[in-house]
This record gives C-alpha cells, sequence and structure tokens, in this order.
C-alpha cells in the first residue's frame, strides 16, 4: 500500500511539474540568444532549461515546462557577445544581467524586445499567451499552440526597417535596425503620467485608450495579433486563451515567415505553420 502511494505521488509530482513540451526554433537566418525569465515573486515553478542559451540559424530545443508556470517569458537577445562583458549591453538589444544565462532573479531583457507571455492554469482554468510589443519590437515571433483550436499569439513581420523616425533603432555595424521602440519605451511624453505608458492620470482601461497611445496603429496594423500597449485586451486580439484542460503544449518561433520563403533551407522537423500572416516577406540578413 505504501509503496503504492509512493508511486502515485511520484507520478502526480512528474506531470505537474513537466507537462508541457516547449519547442523553441530560430528561423531566423542569423544566430539569437533567446532567454527565459520567470517573475519569482510570482511563480516558484520554473521551466527545466537553462534561463539562457545561444541558437545558430534553423535549430530548436525542447524542454519541459510546469503544467501550472505563471508570469513566464521568453524572448531573444541579437548580437550577443559575452566574452567580456556579463551585463545587459552585451547584446545589442533584449540583453540581461548575468550573461548567457540571464539571473533568475533579475535578468529581465532590456528594451527594445518582442515578448512571448505565458501563464498557464491561470483564471477559470486557461492558459492564457501573448507576443507583447509593449516594450517595443526586436523579433518577429510567433506562438503556436499544439491544440489546433487554440489561436497563433504572433508578430510575424520585421518592424525594424519601416519603423517610425523617433522610435527606430539599436542600429547593428552595418546600420540595419535591430529594433523599434514603443512610445512608452521612447520616453515620447513624461514617463510618470503617460498616455503612451498608462502612466499616473492614465493608468485605467478608460483614460489610457489606444487612440492615445502614439504610433500604436504602426504595431498593431503591422501584427495584428499582437499585444501592442499596456491595455490592448480590448481589441480582442491581444491576450489569447486555451483551455488548461487541454494541456497544449507550445511552440515559439523566431522569424516564423522565413519558414515560408526560404522552405528549402529549413531542417524537415521545423514545420512551417503561418500561412495567412506572412505576406511576402524577405529577411536579407
Ligand atoms: C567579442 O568581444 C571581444 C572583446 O571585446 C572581442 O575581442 C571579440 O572579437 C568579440 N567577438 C566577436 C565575435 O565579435
Ligand atoms: C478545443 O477542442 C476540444 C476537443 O474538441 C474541446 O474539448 C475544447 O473545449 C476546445 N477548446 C476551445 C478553447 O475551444
Amino acid at each position: 500500500m505504501m509503496a503504492h502511494l509512493f508511486f502515485l505521488a511520484l507520478t502526480l509530482q512528474f506531470s505537474t511539474v513537466t507537462a508541457r513540451l516547449f519547442t523553441v526554433v530560430n528561423a531566423c537566418p542569423f544566430t539569437i540568444w533567446p532567454a527565459i525569465f520567470t517573475d519569482p515573486t510570482i511563480a516558484q515553478n520554473v521551466p527545466l532549461f537553462p534561463t539562457g542559451w545561444e541558437s545558430p540559424p534553423f535549430t530548436s530545443v525542447q524542454f519541459g515546462v510546469p503544467d501550472n508556470w505563471k508570469a513566464g517569458r521568453i524572448w531573444g537577445r541579437r548580437n550577443c557577445n559575452f566574452s567580456t562583458n556579463l551585463g545587459p549591453s552585451a547584446c545589442l538589444d533584449g540583453g540581461c544581467n548575468g550573461g548567457l544565462q540571464c539571473d533568475p532573479r533579475t535578468g529581465t531583457g532590456v528594451p527594445p524586445a518582442t515578448v512571448a507571455e505565458w501563464t498557464l492554469q491561470g483564471d477559470g482554468n486557461l492558459d492564457f499567451y501573448d507576443v507583447s510589443l509593449v516594450d517595443g519590437y526586436n523579433l518577429p515571433m510567433a506562438i503556436i499552440p499544439s491544440a489546433s483550436n487554440c489561436s497563433v499569439a504572433s508578430c510575424p513581420i520585421d518592424l525594424g526597417p519601416s519603423c517610425p523616425v523617433p522610435l527606430i533603432g539599436p542600429f547593428d555595424s552595418t546600420g540595419f535596425p535591430v529594433g523599434c521602440k514603443s512610445a512608452c519605451v521612447a520616453n515620447l511624453d513624461n514617463p510618470t503620467d503617460s498616455s503612451n505608458c498608462c502612466t499616473g492620470s492614465h493608468n485605467t482601461k478608460v483614460t489610457c485608450p489606444s487612440s492615445n497611445v502614439q504610433f500604436y496603429s504602426y504595431f498593431k496594423g503591422n501584427c495584428p495579433n499582437a499585444y501592442a500597449y499596456a491595455f490592448d485586451e480590448g481589441s480582442g486580439t491581444a491576450l489569447w486563451t486555451c483551455s488548461s484542460a487541454l494541456n497544449s503544449d507550445y511552440t515559439l518561433t523566431f522569424c516564423p515567415c522565413v519558414l515560408l520563403t526560404y522552405p528549402s533551407t529549413v531542417p524537415a522537423d521545423i514545420n512551417p505553420t503561418l500561412t495567412t500572416e506572412c505576406g511576402t516577406q524577405t529577411y536579407s540578413r
């Protein structure tokens, strides 16, 4: 009897700790350095994987994520060099405290950065996920749930080259823009009382409409299924849910449109999944 109970306990623990399979694909034709952060004030359960790694072009990794992962985020860092610098400026954007592996307590990404966010088993037994542009943009990405009736969250378009002048950058050594700041991150108004950041007298859904967020339409127009400012739930296409009962796995693909643009360069195990959102994308780098 005891042995049986012990076995049951082990089985339950395994299923609650590693039930979801996450796949992170780099479909960009250049190296990126993905990173994971879990808000330690909200969640103790973290993915069973390093908090940062180097991802060469057209490669992917897989790891287990707790069934109830909360306040988790994954993003990509660009143009990193950790040989002498382990701080946030070791990367051109998205950098964190800690070096290749981000500090589990303080290792959030430096904006601008496109961020994939999850809260699994949230209110109503729903998984919540989104692709956030609240801190600006640095890489195209798509979150693809394995549960087929759950929606893709995405910003599949490269928002760098056409970024409005007050927001564009940083730039790499060739002058190519590897980021596009949000109006909030670019400090276009008073950040403590800002209709771009939804702070101060603008800190509610009602007092911070998207119509008062500068350049909102650049982000939302190009990436309608992304979360483009602090109260973007109202758009109906920002924050996505998937019944937690489905135990969905998730694939996060960086540069998802490259899979469609250059399919022959991509290993067979990395499946193109976005068909309508990509248009005719070309990635020159
Ligand atoms: C990384 O930085 C080091 C120290 O500044 C430099 O010597 C090295 O060339 C850099 N590596 C690359 C690949 O740029
Ligand atoms: C998805 O489909 C499954 C199986 O048909 C169903 O149980 C579930 O409620 C559906 N989920 C959503 C979010 O529609």
